[in-house]
């Protein structure tokens, strides 16, 4: 027993636990993650499981994505980049929900799963039920040989390393990063992009390891906000655009090991009913980045203000306007708006953690979760 502790001590390389461990991979997860496929200096990516199938992917006159939990989350950033750069429309679909609905799926579709684990029962359903409607199946899974990387038609791992706290980080993360070479490719070879906004996400992409360990360095001050909320019984998220999917992400966070009930919401759909539970009992994280949507995201931070909700602001360096709204801003750096999502995960990330930790939960294995659902 003793060894088996040491062991699990060992493997946490200094963390308290896994998932902290995990969060602070995530600068070397995304690099090992384009490494090779991404060339910045030639102008160019490459991706067997893309390049191999281009012109049936490319020629996709709709793109299905399927997925569970985190990895449905991902999949929600990536319809932002698919449509925004490829010009390929994209439905995001819950697995469980696709597989039971009798689905319109057509041989010119291409269905793309991602799971973490790729053993997800839901998600294994929906990929065979597309496959046998002809359609083309592609895979983002992180673990090697998993079931679904082998019954797709190709795919892309994300090459995230092992992931073992069951709350989802750095597999997200790096899901995002995949999606978004992949939408860079087809979009390149579609023509919907220009050579040299192309190779401007290449350098961009290629700072986001950096950026990210620079928002790390914001851990103690997230501590305090964690301190100060954690005791509260409901929290909201709100977010717009690329930015809409992170802040279900990070409700989803909260939810999952800190047992706090957390909603995720369109910043812009707090007035169709989120609005009516403000008070100044109900922490709101409002992410609000200079870039999307910036004006109409502080005007909903003043509707929350004037309700006396407590503003936790996630901002770009330098902002000025949400911080003098918010009780509390976090800041990350600056980037394109399409990458910002792997910057503003990483604040959710931590509060939850710390939350989590000082609620004295089992972060690694909260209760009633598994790592990977392989029955209904
Ligand atoms: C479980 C895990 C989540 C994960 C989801 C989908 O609920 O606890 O962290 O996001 O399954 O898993 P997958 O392996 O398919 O990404």
């Amino acid at each position: 027993q003793e060894l088996q502790l040491n062991l699990e001590q060992i493997e946490k390389g200094g963390y308290d636990h896994f998932m902290l461990k995990e969060i602070y991979e995530q600068p070397d997860a995304i690099t090992d993650t384009y490494r090779g496929r991404m060339l910045v200096d030639e102008g160019i990516i490459r991706m067997a499981g893309v390049d191999d199938n281009i012109e049936r992917i490319a020629n996709a006159k709709r793109i299905i994505i399927v997925a569970c939990g985190t990895s449905w989350h991902a999949g929600l950033v990536s319809e932002y980049i698919f449509e925004d750069l490829a010009r390929i429309p994209v439905e995001v679909e819950y697995a469980s929900e696709f597989r039971y609905r009798n689905p319109v799926i057509y041989e010119n579709d291409v269905v793309i799963a991602i799971s973490q684990s790729g053993e997800t029962a839901d998600t294994m359903a929906a990929i065979k039920l597309a496959k046998e409607k002809g359609a083309f199946v592609f895979g983002v899974c992180n673990v090697v040989g998993s079931s679904i990387s082998r019954e797709t038609n190709a795919g892309a791992y994300t090459h995230a390393g092992p992931e073992i706290g069951v709350a989802s980080t750095k597999a997200f993360t790096t899901q995002i990063t995949v999606l978004t070479l992949i939408a860079l490719k087809l979009a390149k070879y579609r023509g919907t992009i220009s050579d040299s906004d192309f190779r401007y996400h290449l350098q961009e992409l290629d700072r986001i390891p950096a950026k990210i360990s620079k928002v790390l360095e914001e851990n103690e001050h997230v501590k305090i906000i964690a301190e100060k909320y954690k005791d509260a019984p409901n929290c909201l998220y709100l977010g717009r655009g690329y930015n809409f999917p992170v802040a279900l992400e990070g409700a989803l966070k909260l939810k999952e090991i800190s047992y706090i009930h957390a909603e995720g919401y369109p910043a812009a759909e707090m007035k169709h009913g989120p609005i009516a539970l403000i008070d100044e009992q109900m922490p709101v994280v409002v992410i609000a980045t200079r870039k999307g949507h910036y004006e109409k995201v502080v005007s909903n931070v003043q509707e929350i203000k004037s309700r006396k909700g407590k503003i936790i602001g996630i901002v770009t360096e330098g902002d000025e306007a949400v911080r003098e709204l918010a009780d509390y801003v976090i800041e990350v750096p600056e980037t394109m708006e399409s990458l910002t999502p792997l910057l503003t995960t990483i604040p959710l990330q931590l509060l939850s953690y710390h939350i989590a930790v000082m609620l004295g939960k089992n972060v690694d294995q909260p209760r009633n979760l598994a790592k990977s659902v392989t029955v209904e």
